[in-house]
C-alpha cells in the first residue's frame, strides 16, 4: 500500500492519525490552520471576560469567573502543544497572531458592556463552543482529539456558570432582567456567526469532512445550537431577538432568520468593534512578558549545561 492508501484507510477505519504518521501536506496545513486559530481564540477569548473580573458582584462570582478565564489560558496551551506536533513552532504562530495575520474567532471582537454579558458569554458563547468542540473529541488527528476531551469537560462548567448568572438575573429585579435581555440581544447574532460561513460558502468544509477533521457542517451545527438554546431561553423567560424564529414540525427543528453576513466578514477582516483593542492588548501582554520567556530560556540553558557536565564527569 502507498502512504496515501494507508492514510486513507486509517481515516476510513476511524484510526487516529499520529504526529509521526505520514499525512498529506494539505491535511497537515488544514490542521495547523484550524488548531492555531482555535488556540488563538482561547487566548484572545480571555480578554472580554477578564474585563469584568475586578467588577464581579460577589466573591463567589469573582472566583468562578477567574477560574473560567484561567481555564481558557489552559485550553490555549493544550492547543498550541497539539499544533506543535504538526511541525509549526509556537513562536511563529504567536507572531502571526500578534501581527494580525492569523485569525481567531470573530466573537471576541465584541465588547462586554455589562455584568450580564458574563452570563450570556458563558451560556451562549461557551454553549456554541461546546457544540463545535464535542465532535472534535473524535477528530481524526490524535493529539487534537485528546486535547479536546479535557477542554470539553471544562467548557461544560463554563456554560453552567453562565447559565447560573442568567438565571439569577432573570429572576431578579426588572432592571436585572432588562440587563440580561439586552445582553442576549447583542450576543445572539454574533454567536450564530461562530459556526462560520454557510456551507455553500465554506471552502474548507468538504475536505475537512472527508478527512474527518470535522464531523458536522457549519449549518448543521448552527441548527443544533438554535434548537438547543430556544428552550433554555424560554426557561429563563428571556426572548431571542429573531422575529423569524419559528418551530418547524416537519424538520423537527426551528426555522430562523439570516445572519448578517456582511457584518461577519467585516469583523473577520479586522473591522469589528474591538479588533484593534484585542490585538493591542495581546501585543502589550507579549512585550511585558518578554522577561519571563528570557528567564525561562536562560534557566533551561543552565540546566542543559549542568546535565551535560554531569554526563561527561
Ligand atoms: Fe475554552
Ligand atoms: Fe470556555
Amino acid at each position: 500500500m502507498t502512504n496515501e492508501e494507508i492514510f486513507e484507510k486509517k481515516i476510513q477505519d476511524d484510526v487516529r492519525i499520529e504526529p509521526k504518521d505520514w499525512m498529506p501536506e494539505a491535511y497537515r496545513k488544514t490542521l495547523i490552520r484550524q488548531i492555531s486559530q482555535h488556540a488563538h481564540s482561547e487566548v484572545v477569548g480571555m480578554l472580554p471576560e477578564a474585563n469584568w473580573i475586578t467588577r464581579a458582584p460577589t466573591l463567589r462570582r469573582k472566583a468562578t469567573l477567574l477560574a473560567k478565564v484561567q481555564d481558557e489560558a489552559g485550553h490555549g496551551l493544550y492547543l498550541y502543544s497539539a499544533m506543535e506536533t504538526l511541525g509549526m513552532p509556537r513562536a511563529q504562530a504567536i507572531d502571526d497572531l500578534l501581527s494580525g495575520k492569523a485569525k481567531y474567532s470573530s466573537i471576541f471582537n465584541y465588547p462586554t458592556l455589562s455584568w450580564a454579558d458574563m452570563g450570556t458569554i458563558g451560556w451562549l458563547v461557551d454553549g456554541a463552543a461546546i457544540l463545535n468542540q464535542v465532535p472534535l473529541c473524535r477528530t481524526s488527528y490524535g493529539p487534537y482529539a485528546r486535547a479536546m476531551v479535557r477542554v470539553c469537560k471544562e467548557e461544560s462548567f463554563h456554560q453552567r456558570q453562565g447559565f447560573e448568572i442568567m438565571q439569577s438575573l432573570s429572576q431578579g429585579s426588572a432592571e436585572q432582567k432588562a440587563m440580561a435581555q439586552d445582553a442576549i440581544n447583542r450576543w445572539w447574532w454574533p454567536t450564530l456567526m461562530m459556526f462560520g460561513p454557510r456551507d455553500a460558502e465554506s471552502g474548507n468544509t468538504e475536505l475537512s469532512m472527508k478527512w474527518r477533521i470535522k464531523r458536522f457542517t457549519n449549518d448543521e451545527l448552527r441548527q443544533k445550537f438554535v434548537d438547543m438554546m430556544v428552550p433554555q431561553a424560554q426557561h429563563l423567560g428571556l426572548s431571542i431577538p429573531d422575529p423569524r424564529l419559528k418551530w418547524n414540525e416537519e424538520k423537527k427543528g426551528y426555522d430562523f432568520g439570516d445572519v448578517d453576513w456582511n457584518e461577519f466578514w467585516k469583523v473577520v477582516k479586522g473591522q469589528g468593534p474591538c479588533n484593534k483593542q484585542r490585538l493591542e492588548a495581546r501585543n502589550k501582554a507579549h512585550d511585558q512578558g518578554a522577561w519571563v520567556r528570557e528567564a525561562a530560556a536562560a534557566y533551561a540553558e543552565k540546566r542543559a549545561k549542568r546535565a551535560q557536565l554531569g554526563a561527561s564527569a
